[in-house]
């Protein structure tokens, strides 16, 4: 910028503390100072004009002045190579150290420094980068990675991710203010990475982000991961939304899918969020081993169950806390292990993806699997199923699979209904075909209906065992039976006897 343009800036930003003073002394627009006001806005704008004209451009050859325009970090001006030939990474990083130089205004969440939402552009280009991105300290927030491409180079190291939020020793706070403010616990907040894609040329993962708090994943496009897309591992809300994760680039039937590795998302930690994504290809799509976390409008095409894959794998036996809701599950399914409270509803299941429930200690609690959809291609392969390989569920309380639809598979649930027609003293009704848990039937309603003659017999219910109801009457009556069944666990009201 030339020196006319940075004295223009100055001003200014004396202009601006001069207006913050008026407007701190509380004068509204109405009162008499207000034209005043208008005239220091009109100056302003007309300065900013001024400041924003093409006379004012900056040199390539020399890095910017620091605080030239503190809030952008155009990644080229610190030497990058936008066309992705000559290795980038220690330009990107020199931006990043630039970024946490710039102004900061207090603390966010005690201990981390708000910078502003300063930006740090990669201008639409392409960078080879052979060593992680990682901010020289940690204890910053409000800052934007933003606008383009990050590529692994050959010689990436194999465990390390892309972008990695992880702490280096010191912390912005610390060495701002010699040590005195409070550092925090998390290592950096409200860190936006958006619209970039993510290339790890099979070598290591995406984004890394550990301890870290209200980070946001924003329209990014993430592929050829050969561990993880994006890891989380402790902190909380990490918010994944509008992005696409693949392993391979591919929009399905891939010769290659039997081959595909790694895990595209793994939460191992409480209350993120994956919100409209697409999960195109990996071994597992979203691995989670946390508390509290939601997935709502992901469409998983990554491996399917037939190749060994898993769509969803919920890791977190005896406390699982998950909501999957409005979600596609193309060709691979949901592993659960000894869930407790988790609700899979108002989802998509197509190509013979199921529900698998599976014991790991024989706990299952508070599952509702209400209101989906699920098609097959008449395999009679079961809507869920239950991995007793361990050994069975032994304590199951709260559990309702019901109202979900079914076309080509074979529907389960823990509630049925039935009805026997026969004419005798006995009424049989086999609820085994149907019912999710075997030989488990907890609540039993049934009616016994005779048409015409004079006879009122007596009738009582016999046996439940083997998740047959028997029903039988003093006489021989010709009469119709309806069943209503329950595996869901003990009522409210058995609960009080
Ligand atoms: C899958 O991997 C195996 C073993 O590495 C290899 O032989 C095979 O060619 C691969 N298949 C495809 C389609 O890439
Ligand atoms: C019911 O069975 C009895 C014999 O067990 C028979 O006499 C009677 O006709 C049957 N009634 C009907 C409606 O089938
Ligand atoms: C209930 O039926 C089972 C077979 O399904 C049988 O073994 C059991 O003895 C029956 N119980 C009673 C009380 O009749």
């Amino acid at each position: 910028m030339e020196p006319g343009g940075a004295l223009l800036v100055s001003l200014f930003m004396v202009l601006q503390v001069v207006l913050g003073s008026v407007q701190a002394r509380g004068d509204g627009p109405l009162g008499g100072p207000a034209s005043f006001t208008d005239r220091i806005l009109r100056m302003q704008q007309e300065l900013k004009a001024a400041a924003a004209s093409p006379s004012a451009s900056p040199s390539p050859s020399s890095l910017p002045a620091e605080g030239a325009n503190p809030r952008v970090y155009r990644v080229t001006e610190y030497g990058a190579d936008p066309t992705g030939k000559r290795d980038s990474t220690e330009s990107l990083l020199a931006a990043l150290a630039a970024a946490l130089r710039g102004p900061s205004s207090g603390f966010l969440i005690d201990g981390i420094a708000n910078y502003g939402g300063a930006r740090i552009s990669l201008e639409g280009g392409i960078y080879l980068i052979s060593r992680p991105l990682r901010f020289p300290s940690a204890g910053a927030g409000n800052l934007v990675i933003h606008g383009g491409t990050l590529r692994a180079s050959n010689d990436f190291p194999a465990e390390c991710y892309l972008i990695d939020l992880s702490s280096p020793a010191t912390k912005v706070a610390e060495t701002a203010s010699g040590g005195s403010a409070a550092s925090s616990s998390y290592n950096y907040e409200y860190i936006t990475l958006r619209d970039l894609m993510l290339d790890s040329n099979f070598r290591g993962g995406g984004v890394s982000v550990p301890q870290s708090l209200r980070t946001s994943i924003d329209n990014c496009y993430i592929v050829h991961f050969a561990t993880e897309g994006i890891s989380v591992r402790g902190g909380h809300e990490t918010y994944i939304r509008n992005s696409f994760l693949g392993q391979h680039i591919t929009a399905g039937g891939d010769p290659g899918e039997r081959n595909f590795s790694g895990t595209a998302i793994n939460l191992m930690g409480n209350d993120n969020a994956v919100t409209d994504v697409v999960i195109f290809s990996a071994a597992v799509g979203v691995m989670i081993s946390g508390q509290a976390n939601t997935l709502t409008g992901v469409h998983f095409y990554n491996k399917a169950t037939g190749f060994g894959g898993t769509g969803i794998y919920l890791k977190v036996p005896g406390m699982t806390q998950t909501r999957i809701v409005n979600c596609y599950l193309d060709y691979t399914g949901i592993v659960a292990e000894d869930p407790v409270q988790l609700v899979v509803s108002d989802s998509f299941f197509l190509g013979d993806a199921y529900v698998t429930l599976k014991s790991v200690n024989g706990l299952i609690d508070g599952v509702n699997i209400v209101d989906n959809m699920f098609s097959g291609s008449n395999k009679g392969i079961d809507i869920v199923q239950l991995d007793q390989s361990n050994g069975p569920f032994m304590r199951v309380h709260q559990v309702v699979v019901d109202r979900n639809n079914v076309q080509g598979m074979r529907l389960r649930s823990t509630v049925a209904r039935g009805s026997a027609q026969g004419n005798g003293t006995s009424w049989t009704l086999d609820f085994d075909p149907v019912l999710l848990f075997p030989n488990r039937i907890t609540q039993v309603q049934y009616s016994l209906t005779t048409s015409g003659g004079s006879l009122f017999p007596r009738h009582c219910l016999r046996n439940t065992s083997e998740n047959r109801v028997v029903v039988e009457s003093d006489l021989a009556v010709r009469a119709m039976v309806f069943v209503t069944v329950d595996q869901g666990g003990e009522s409210v009201a058995r609960a009080r006897q």
